[in-house]
């Protein structure tokens, strides 16, 4: 997977805080050395997501969840590990280094090919009287049709084709289909309305096309090719973007031509997906740009189904400060035709008087809930507690508690009986339990030295035993030599670094749940606890090494010089 050298990713993570990271992201509370927060990779309602600053490092009891900064990036803002890196190195001012065949370098003649087909169908725009009569007749001026890029795609199976020539990009960029038994390529886009789609930077990645008529189907799209992920893309971003750098509220409207219709009525902030539903992707890149997102849908059955659907998927990244409303359309509008019917006025108005979130939650909850009986309250505290224990923990969160106390009358401290299941409760403090018993059968001195360097690496300098200890073959041995080695090279290194080098061996989930136990030990102690159980990994050995030549001897097997050294290894012991 990457080719970025482990020792830029280690001066990365040396000059990145983690606590600032999720700090920005969730609320964390200070308890002792370590910070603490309601884990925000698994639902709970008392926090076991640990962090520490000086391991850099978080990890949570509860669901084993753990890493560093690279990977809470990756973990809670869904990114890639390369965009992970990309992230953090920009925050610290660090250029990542590339390599030759790495993917940004193979996407280049996809994206520039994707460009100059662009400026392809908006050079043929021009030539086609239909398609620029079927646009003004939309309404749409030449300004609009400039600032969003909008093109043509002439009748025919291989204008594009002709006038690009690289077949093989074209295949991979979605816009020629290849019948290889036929051994034909056509263009896909024909005859269509072409919509450019960009990602944030403004590269064209690919298109929507709408037919000029009523043909089927009205719109088609490019498939998923290596520089488009529709679940990830929002049409218009980049273009709302461009009005305004400062954008404070986004809408989300369904359509391309919506969010081109809005412009042409001085709407610049709204955003499109790309006939998906609206999903967790989607409000995470929408939140990074704004903190208030507008949903509009249709006012029918179908508008509410995918509004509640949206807010499910928005809860758990409702971070205090953030504020999302639902807009509903009047039935049978879209965006389009109500701002063309009613003005940009009214659309405004509309947009101001949507519903606030938690109005809509709260609304959604009840419908279906006669909230009169116990357990019928019981049942929507359940309810409502499932998606609102997926919000990061808050003041909004908090907020949102109390308001479900006060639908269903309970005072606020009630409201957790109503809701915790005390029997699944006390299983799970059980299996806490018997998880730790096992941990401290099984803590040998392997694993323990393994255990203080992972946590304390300068401990790898005070090793002076590492030449016997690697001579053992005690398993485990490998690891703990690896350890020593990395730590003594970088005695500064943190507990978070550290892991990043385990990121794709098979160790890295024990290496993590080492690193995250407590230590009784005080600081002063750990050096030598750490000799102490390096001294016991070489007498260990020993004892195999003797218990070895024993087995030998008494088959008879020994010859003279084993005999001695047998007699020399017990002398030794004692
Ligand atoms: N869509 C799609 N494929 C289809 C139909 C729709 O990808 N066959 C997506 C498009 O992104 C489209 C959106 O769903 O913009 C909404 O579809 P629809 O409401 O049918 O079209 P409108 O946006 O209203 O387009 P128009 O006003 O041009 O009819
Ligand atoms: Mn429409």
């Amino acid at each position: 997977m990457s080719r970025i050298p482990q020792v830029f990713l280690d001066e990365l993570l040396a000059r990145t805080d983690l606590i600032e990271i999720i700090q920005n992201r969730i609320t964390l509370k200070k308890a002792g050395v370590n910070y603490k927060a309601c884990c925000p990779f698994h639902q709970e309602k008392t926090p076991s997501f640990s962090v520490n600053p000086n391991k850099q490092f978080y990890f949570c009891f509860g669901c084993g969840a753990h890493g560093n900064a690279i990977g809470f990036l990756m973990g809670y803002d869904r990114l890639e590990f390369l965009d992970a890196v990309e992230q953090l190195a920009n925050a610290a001012g660090m250029e990542v280094p590339r390599s030759q065949d790495d993917n940004t370098q193979k996407s280049q003649p996809l994206y520039e090919l994707m460009h100059k087909a662009s400026v392809f169908y908006q050079q043929q725009l021009q030539q086609h009287q239909s398609a620029s009569d079927y646009i003004t007749q939309r309404g749409i001026s030449p300004e609009i049709q400039q600032q969003y890029g909008l093109g043509y795609a002439p009748a025919g199976w291989n204008n594009l084709l002709k006038q690009l020539k690289q077949e093989r990009d074209l295949i991979t960029s979605g816009m020629v289909i290849s019948h290889p038994e036929k051994q034909s390529c056509y263009d896909r886009f024909r005859s269509r309305l072409m919509f450019p789609i960009r990602d944030v930077r403004g590269r064209v990645i690919a298109f929507g096309g709408r037919t000029l008529g009523d043909e089927q189907p009205k719109y088609l799209n490019s498939p998923e090719t290596p520089i488009y992920h529709k679940s990830a893309e929002l049409y218009g971003l980049y273009e709302a973007r461009q009005q305004s750098n400062k954008l404070d509220q986004v809408i989300v409207v369904e359509g391309y031509m919506d969010v081109v219709m809005l412009a042409q009525f001085g709407i610049n902030n709204a955003v499109a997906t790309l006939g998906t539903a609206v999903n967790t992707l989607h409000i995470q890149r929408l939140l990074r740009y704004a903190i208030h997102v507008v949903f509009c849908f249709d006012g029918d059955k179908a508008g509410a189904s995918a509004a509640w659907r949206a807010l499910e998927n928005t809860l758990p990244l409702m971070r205090d400060g953030v504020q999302v409303d639902f807009m509903f359309l009047p039935q049978g509008e879209d965006p389009d035709s109500f701002v063309k019917t009613h003005g940009t006025e009214k659309f405004e108005q509309a947009c101001q008087d949507s519903i606030p979130l938690a109005e809509f939650f709260f609304q959604g909850l009840r419908t279906d809930n006669d909230r009169n009986s116990m357990g019928d309250k019981a049942h929507l505290a359940r309810k409502a507690d499932e998606l609102l224990s997926k919000m990061p923990g808050g003041v909004f969160q908090q907020l949102m508690y109390d308001k479900l106390a006060d639908i269903i009358g309970v005072d606020p401290d009630k409201l957790t009986t109503l809701i915790h299941q005390p029997i699944a409760a006390k299983q799970q403090i059980k299996r806490k339990q018997s998880a730790q018993l096992a941990k401290q059968q099984t803590r040998t001195p392997m694993r323990y030295a393994i255990t203080l360097l992972l946590q304390q690496p300068g401990l790898a300098q005070a090793a002076n035993m590492a030449g016997a200890v690697r001579q053992s073959n005690i398993p485990g041995v490998a690891l703990l030599a690896e350890l020593i080695e990395l730590c003594s090279n970088n005695p500064q290194i943190s507990t978070g670094a550290l892991l990043e080098h385990w990121r794709e061996r098979p160790e890295l989930n024990q290496l993590a749940t080492l690193a995250a136990e407590d230590l009784v030990v005080p600081q002063s102690g750990l050096e030598q606890e750490f000799q102490g159980a390096l001294q016991r990994i070489t007498e260990q050995q020993r004892e195999l090494d003797i218990q070895q030549l024993i087995d030998k001897a008494s088959r008879g097997e020994l010859n003279s010089e084993q005999k001695r050294s047998l007699q020399q290894l017990i002398s030794d012991h004692h």
